[in-house]
């Protein structure tokens, strides 16, 4: 049976199953990847309508603010922010910086080292700041991101895709989805470097992961 999902005016809560809009056809997991993925957790088509969403979300929040600085978290953010960048610059009033950092704490497991990697980025001293990252899982990378940004915009927001709903002591300004707590790859997100290129978001089969 296809969801209806029709509000994206805010954070929308992906159930176990998976969501997709009401007009789309059954997902169909990439055939070369069919033995390691579990299922499609939510489908191109509800990232696309969900990040227009949170353009405007993002438009209402920077209210006031010409131009913005977007700071994408390497590697995962990529796809994501592209996407994200682009829907901004064309639907909202806001004018679009892009920057990057890159963080790792993963490694080629699926849980984290507790230990977060950082590499320097561009002077964003006294910009107006979007972190833009792919998912939250502890908290613990997005918490070392945002220590290290939020000094130096005049104004600092902080963004994701998704949000396992477990993390604590941080602040997200806008979340895309709310997701059970299972690893995901596709859309920019990868397990040991494979899946990102997939344009849905997908769960990875439990006994794959180390
Ligand atoms: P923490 O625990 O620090 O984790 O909030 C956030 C970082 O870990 C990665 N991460 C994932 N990557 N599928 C992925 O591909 C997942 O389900 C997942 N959970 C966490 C991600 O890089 C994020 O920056
Ligand atoms: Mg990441």
């Amino acid at each position: 049976m296809h969801k209806v999902v029709s509000d994206f005016s805010k954070t929308v809560v992906v159930p176990e199953e998976g969501i997709r809009l009401a007009s789309e056809p059954e997902p169909k997991v990439r055939e070369k990847y069919i033995n390691e993925l579990d299922k499609v957790l939510i489908t191109k088509g509800c990232l696309d309508a969900r990040i227009k969403g949170l353009a405007r979300e993002i438009a209402n929040g920077f209210a006031g603010v010409d131009e913005i600085t977007c700071v994408v978290v390497l590697k995962g953010g990529m796809f994501f922010a592209a996407d994200l960048i682009r829907v901004l610059d064309e639907q909202s009033k806001l004018r679009t910086r892009l920057d990057f950092i890159k963080c790792s704490s993963y490694g080629d497991r699926s849980y984290s080292s507790g230990s977060v990697q950082m590499c320097q980025l561009d002077n964003i001293e006294g910009e107006n700041i979007l972190l833009i990252e792919d998912i939250v899982d502890t908290g613990g990378t997005l918490r070392v991101l945002q220590n290290y940004l939020k000094e130096k915009g005049k104004n600092f927001k902080t963004c994701v895709l998704l949000d396992k709903g477990v993390a604590s002591g941080i602040e997200l300004d806008f979340i895309g989805f709310r997701i059970p707590r299972v690893f995901v790859g596709g859309y920019g997100l990868d397990y040991a470097g494979k899946y990102r290129g997939l344009p849905e978001i997908v769960v990875i089969k439990k006994e794959l992961l180390k």
